[in-house]
């Protein structure tokens, strides 16, 4: 069941991490800008820290670049110290937000449940959720990567509302910053059995959603991953904080894209 998407661009979004102060993020975004020349082959969407959120946007705004915040809280407003909202991020302009990425599922033990109100929250909001899934060197060794990534996918969308646009972006954990890329055919492959999943168990086609392949992306693996016949994009961490590097990912996903005709 490939993706029915000649007509969709590759959609590529930079996760900057918690790297960037005012003047570097001013500055990436800047050299990213030139370096693109408001090229349009691919959807890009940058997320920098929200503390550069603002700034980020003003330099944006009339390009064909979009904002996603890192991370938002399930409730709009509230005594909630230190979180921010999908309603806030929708307010200084964000279209996208991610949404359980591993780092936060480890470090700050987010679970399934709290990931499907935050997807909920940012649909409801008008944001896109980019729901990131995978699976760790343990499981997967145990030979449970599929099962474990679907049953991310089913908790994660239990409340997306029918019809609401999303994101599914699968990074295997053993994969990220560690320079050792999944093989696409694996990669393929788990996003070929979320989108049946999807297809078979929640009746959503394309294009409803976007899948994503994360996990040390790079100017050198990009275009073979958008050839796939199910990776509609990815999601970018250490390449995305140079600007010629992403730029680099960018035009070569736009590659991938022209040269299979997808
Ligand atoms: P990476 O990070 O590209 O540095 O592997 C990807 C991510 O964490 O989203």
């Amino acid at each position: 069941m490939a993706k029915v998407s000649s007509e969709r661009k590759p959609l590529i979004i930079g996760n900057w991490k918690m790297n960037g102060m005012s003047a570097t993020s001013r500055a990436l975004t800047r050299e990213l800008m030139q370096a693109l020349h408001n090229h349009d082959a691919c959807e890009v969407v940058l997320c920098p820290p929200f503390t550069a959120l603002t700034q980020v946007r003003e330099l944006i705004s009339g390009t064909n670049m979009r904002l996603g915040g890192q991370n938002g809280f399930p409730a709009d407003k509230g005594a909630f110290t230190g979180e921010v909202s999908m309603a806030m991020l929708r307010d200084v302009g964000c279209d996208y937000v991610l949404v359980g990425h591993s780092e936060r599922r480890q470090h700050l033990a987010e679970d399934d449940g709290f990931i499907a109100r935050k997807v909920f929250a940012a649909s409801g909001h008008g944001l896109t959720p980019v729901l990131c899934v995978g699976e760790s060197r343990e499981v997967r060794l145990a030979g449970e990567s599929e099962r474990f990534v679907l049953r991310q996918v089913e908790t994660g969308l239990s409340m997306l509302p029918h019809g609401a646009s999303f994101v599914v972006a699968y990074e295997p954990v053993w994969a990220i910053g560690t320079g050792l890329a999944a093989t696409t055919h694996d990669a393929n492959a788990m996003l070929s059995s979320v989108r049946a999943w999807l297809c078979e168990k929640r009746g959503i086609l394309a294009p409803n959603f976007n899948l994503l392949y994360g996990g040390s992306v790079d100017s050198s693996n990009i275009t073979d991953f958008i050839a796939q016949s199910d990776i509609d994009g990815a999601l970018v961490g250490g390449a995305s904080l140079n600007a010629q590097a992403f730029a680099a990912v960018v035009l070569g996903a736009a590659r991938g894209h022209t040269c299979t005709n997808k």
